[in-house]
């Protein structure tokens, strides 16, 4: 271990501002925010930042749909973030966003410095091809390009590969493309972009050095490896090498605008990682520090968590963007793999479903089990880890509770009601210390590099292993069988004093994963510290040595399988629809239906009809027989399921909307000659109520609805 105090500035990756927090996004915090309690124990100076990821052209279309602002539609985002940092305990210092003026700034001076470098540009502009929708006036991502697989001739497939047979091909190879969008038919036009020259030999170089100098983990630096020697394209072909990087996407796009360009935007990812110095700046500059003292101190380490999906931009575009830009590479990126549910399937960044993190607190489900949890699974290698119930419940209960606060539990109460609540000062620390003590403190080295090597699942394993020798010997030694004989019992004070100086020793160990239970924890212990050096200072040098400890109180409750079971029950659509994300995907209740386009639209033939006649249908409860005007000369029958809603003369001479070329179906009560609209939620036990539609006054009958 190092002496003097490290400077460290650490980072999690940014999520996307189009919806709110998934449990991988959570794991990910846990992961870097025990990394990151530990150093500060450990006395190191953190600064622990995070922002959201805000810009882009999903973000843009999804704020559209919602009818906001971009800047309205992400801080709508960003004001659901707090409940869920606070509630999992995730000690960011900052919190900041990529559309902030720092970001601004800081993104367009990285540029220019990549521009302006005296030894030869690293910025070059080239005319490509790209769709373009004629409606939006814009151009179209891949991803909102569709039309027909060259291959194998499935409809409805995106511009980048298709999801039936699995060809990877460029947007131009799709039959009868259309706008996902507008459903416009998109044409080729000619667009100057912005690009990152990552072919250039100055950055091969470097990036062939930084990323095989041993920093990485060596799954990760043996993965990019192969990116030096062959990569694929957009079109399935490979090529040789590293390829320049498009950095510019064509107005209207949400982003920062490139100087000296107008009308071109940096595309997403080039301002994204900047928003981690952003945030930092925010965050030195609300404290009074200097940004540029900071980031210039040599001995400031630099780390990101991120997962294993988004390394290409974080061990190649970021360090040559800062390199090359004059700016400090990060010391390292730590990679970690994807966490799944029950064995489930990796949670789409969509749909992220499996185990809703809010729904997990509001089940009063303590957020440190979860901690602990993951903890327990997570290693330093990129691998992937699975949420199991099970296994979840046998942890928490079996070890945590089980093992570790049982030592407190069984002790504390019998300090209290035979020696007033007082620590033996004896034999707790030095040479003369209990052969149990000796050997929990002992792991300490061994734990602190687990610590440091993110290995969190042995250090689980070290402290539930020393637990158990605690509670072997408590066990042996029976300190309740002594009470009963002799109630002074000195080696029954020892027991129990020894006990719970370990019980504090693996508190310590185990305070980074348990921030609550710990403080509570050392609080009742009236522990003066919980710095990692208080690891070899004893309980009774913290205060007076016979100042009473204070009345045990639970430190956790037990998972129940009744808390599980309601975990994973699949939530009704009616509470589905209260969160960002689903209000986006299941509006009312229901997925939106595949796009059509306006040719689609014009088949339906919809009518303004007066209502000149309603009444029950005898035999039916549902259904009401309606007579409607449509402007024909004759009147048209046609039976409507909105009994329930609707008494005939709430609706007899009223205007409504029918579509009006629907094919005449034959039903038990007649023929009916048309449909009437109306509109009710997706789940129509959860959410009863129909509403039949009602034009603004004016709209007469015959008159065509588009
Ligand atoms: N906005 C980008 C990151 C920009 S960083 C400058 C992004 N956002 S994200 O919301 O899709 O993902 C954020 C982080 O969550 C990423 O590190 C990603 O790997 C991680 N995870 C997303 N799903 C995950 C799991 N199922 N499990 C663990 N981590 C997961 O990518
Ligand atoms: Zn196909």
């Amino acid at each position: 271990m190092t002496t003097s105090a490290r400077k460290l500035f650490v980072t999690t990756a940014l999520p996307y501002a189009n919806g709110n927090f998934h449990i991988g996004h959570i794991m990910e915090y846990i992961q870097a925010d025990i990394w990151v309690r530990y150093q500060r124990m450990q006395g190191n100076a953190v600064n622990f930042v995070g922002a959201d990821d805000t810009h882009g052209a999903p973000i843009m279309i999804a704020a559209e749909k919602a009818g906001k602002t971009p800047q309205q539609f992400v801080a709508d985002i960003a004001a659901g973030r707090k409940q869920y940092l606070d509630g999992f305990h995730i000690s960011f210092d900052n919190w900041h966003s990529t559309d902030a003026p720092e970001n601004h700034d800081l993104a367009r001076q990285i540029y220019r410095d990549l521009r302006d470098r005296a030894d030869g540009s690293l910025i070059e502009v080239r005319t490509i091809e790209q769709f373009f929708d004629p409606e939006k006036n814009m151009f179209l991502p891949d991803r909102y390009i569709k039309g027909e697989c060259p291959k194998c001739h499935a409809k409805d497939q995106y511009g980048d590969n298709c999801e039936v047979c699995g060809t990877v091909y460029a947007p131009t190879d799709l039959i009868n493309p259309f706008s996902a969008l507008s459903g416009a038919k998109p044409e080729l036009k000619h667009s100057e972009h912005f690009f990152f020259k990552l072919s250039d030999p100055r950055c091969v170089e470097f990036l062939e050095n930084w990323t095989q100098d041993g920093k990485l983990q060596p799954e990760v630096a043996n993965k990019i490896k192969e990116w030096f020697t062959v990569r694929t394209n957009p079109d399935g072909t490979t090529s040789e090498g590293l390829g320049d990087w498009d950095i510019s996407r064509d107005a209207p796009y949400f982003g920062i605008e490139i100087p000296d360009a107008p009308g071109k935007y940096f595309y997403v990812w080039l301002d994204a990682p900047v928003g981690y110095l952003a945030s930092l700046k925010n965050l030195l500059e609300k404290r009074g520090e200097s940004y540029d003292a900071y980031m210039a101190d040599p001995a400031m380490e630099q780390y990101h968590f991120i997962g294993k999906d988004i390394v290409t931009f974080h061990t190649l575009f970021w360090p040559a963007m800062l390199h090359f830009s004059g700016r400090k590479t990060p010391n390292n990126v730590f990679v970690h793999g994807f966490l799944t549910v029950n064995n489930g399937e990796k949670m789409s960044k969509s749909r992220g479903t499996g185990l809703d993190p809010l729904k997990y607190l509001s089940l009063n489900m303590n957020a440190e089990w979860l901690r602990y949890y993951l903890a327990a699974k997570l290693s330093a290698r990129n691998e992937d880890i699975d949420f199991n119930a099970e296994d979840f419940m046998l942890r928490v209960n079996s070890d945590l509770i089980g093992k570790y606060v049982n030592i407190a539990s069984r002790a504390a109460p019998l300090l209290h009601k035979y020696f007033e609540g007082k620590i033996r000062d004896h034999g707790l620390s030095g040479a003369g210390a209990h052969d149990v003590i000796k050997q929990v403190e002992a792991a300490e080295a061994a734990i602190a590099e687990y610590y440091e090597a993110r290995d969190f699942g042995k250090v689980t394993k070290t402290v539930m292993a020393l637990a158990d020798v605690v509670n072997k010997y408590v066990h042996e030694q029976a300190p309740w069988d002594m009470l009963k004989k002799f109630p002074e019992s000195p080696s029954a004070h020892e027991v129990l004093s020894v006990a719970l100086e370990s019980f504090r020793i693996l508190t310590i160990y185990l305070s980074p994963i348990l921030p609550q239970v710990a403080e509570q924890a050392l609080g009742f212990l009236k522990a003066s510290t919980s710095s990692w050096k208080a690891i070899h200072r004893p309980l009774t040098s913290h205060r007076p040595a016979d100042e009473a400890i204070l009345a045990y109180k639970h430190l956790m409750q037990r998972v129940t399988p009744e808390q599980l079971e309601a975990l994973f029950e699949p939530p009704a659509p009616a509470a589905q629809a209260q969160t960002a994300t689903e209000t986006v995907a299941a509006p009312g209740g229901e997925e939106l239906a595949p796009t059509i386009t306006i040719d689609d639209f014009t088949k339906l033939d919809l009518r303004i009809a007066l209502i000149v006649n309603c009444e029950p249908v005898e035999g039916s409860t549902k259904l009401l027989r309606l007579t409607l005007d449509v402007g024909e000369g004759r009147t048209r029958n046609v039976f409507s399921g909105i009994a329930s809603a609707y008494k005939p003369e709430d609706l007899v001479g009223k205007h409504t909307v029918m579509v009006a070329n629907l094919a005449p179906r034959k039903m038990k009560f007649g023929v009916s000659e048309g449909m009437v609209l109306a509109a009710s939620h997706g789940d129509e036990k959860a959410n009863p109520g129909i509403y039949v539609l009602n034009p603004w006054p004016g709209a007469t009958p015959g008159m065509r609805v588009r």
